[in-house]
């Protein structure tokens, strides 16, 4: 397994879902976490050893705290993954402008202000490790192919993805030594999906119909779990991915590949 002793980690989201499965995962391989969330995350913190702050990613006072509260607890940043999202499933012509606006908010001007808050703490001491510090950014298949009610999503996904390139390149110009990836995740069994299976139902369909409809997308056969993806994350925090930055890292049981 990836070593990330020493360094500090924060994850937003992380109350639940993929964001605590990450929160686990860059935990267990020896990092300081600050779970992140406007979920409580407290209990969760406690269970791996690391801190939660309250912390709305679309606010910049947020993000001032958030750096700090790194800062002070374990004494600086060296790694963010950028993973609290919003989902939704519904026709363009019936999409509320306001609700779309309130997706970019969080989707995308959340993952702007972390890159822009973390990137000047993590070049503190981005030099400490042989890989640098790290940025990852959870897109998801939907910012690379489209599909039928996710207009509001994809755009916003679609945005992270690029978003994450700019950054890369950026970082890499000003020798920063910042690393800046996205990963990109096929369906995943976390409460997100829990309420896309209630959105995407059709007809008389019960749940597991839904959930057999789900894991047909992905030729493995399945949908994925927190931890799969919590895998990829670490490994682009990690020095194992040294030479990666600017990258899409998909993690989609084959879905995107058809
Ligand atoms: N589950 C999937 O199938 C799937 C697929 C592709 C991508 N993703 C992406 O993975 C990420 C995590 O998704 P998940 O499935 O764990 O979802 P989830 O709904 O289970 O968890 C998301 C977490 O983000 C938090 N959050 C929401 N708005 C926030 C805000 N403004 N500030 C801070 N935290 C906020 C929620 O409180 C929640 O704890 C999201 O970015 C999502 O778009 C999920």
């Amino acid at each position: 397994m990836e070593d990330l002793s020493g360094r500090t980690a924060i994850v937003t989201g992380a109350a639940r879902g993929i964001g605590a499965a990450i929160a686990t995962a860059l935990s267990e391989a020896g990092a300081n976490v600050l779970i992140t969330d406007i979920m409580d995350g407290a209990a969760q913190a406690a269970e791996i050893g690391g801190a939660f702050l309250h912390h709305d990613v679309t606010s910049e006072a947020d993000w001032t705290a958030a750096i700090a509260k790194a800062r002070d607890e374990f004494g600086g940043l060296d790694i963010l993954v950028n993973n609290a999202g919003v989902f939704t499933l519904a026709p363009i012509t019936s999409v509320p402008l306001d609700d779309f606006r309130k997706m970019q908010q969080i989707n995308v001007d959340g993952v702007f202000l972390g890159m822009k808050h973390a990137i000047p703490a993590i070049a503190e001491r981005a030099s400490k490790w042989d890989g640098g510090g790290a940025i990852v950014n959870v897109s998801s298949v939907a910012g690379i192919i489209g599909s039928p009610m996710t207009t509001a999503y994809s755009a916003s996904k679609g945005a992270v993805r690029l978003m994450t390139k700019s950054a890369a390149i950026e970082c890499g110009a000003m020798k920063l030594n910042i690393r800046v990836n996205s990963v990109h995740p096929g369906i995943i069994d976390t409460p997100m999906m829990s309420s896309a299976i209630n959105a995407a139902r059709r007809g008389d369909e019960g749940d597991d119909d839904v959930r057999r409809r789900f894991a047909k997308q992905h030729p493995l056969g399945r949908v994925g779990r927190p931890s799969d993806i919590a895998n990829a994350v670490r490994f682009l925090a990690s020095d194992s991915a040294a030479f990666m930055t600017g990258a899409e890292l998909v993690v989609d049981g084959g879905m995107t590949a058809t």
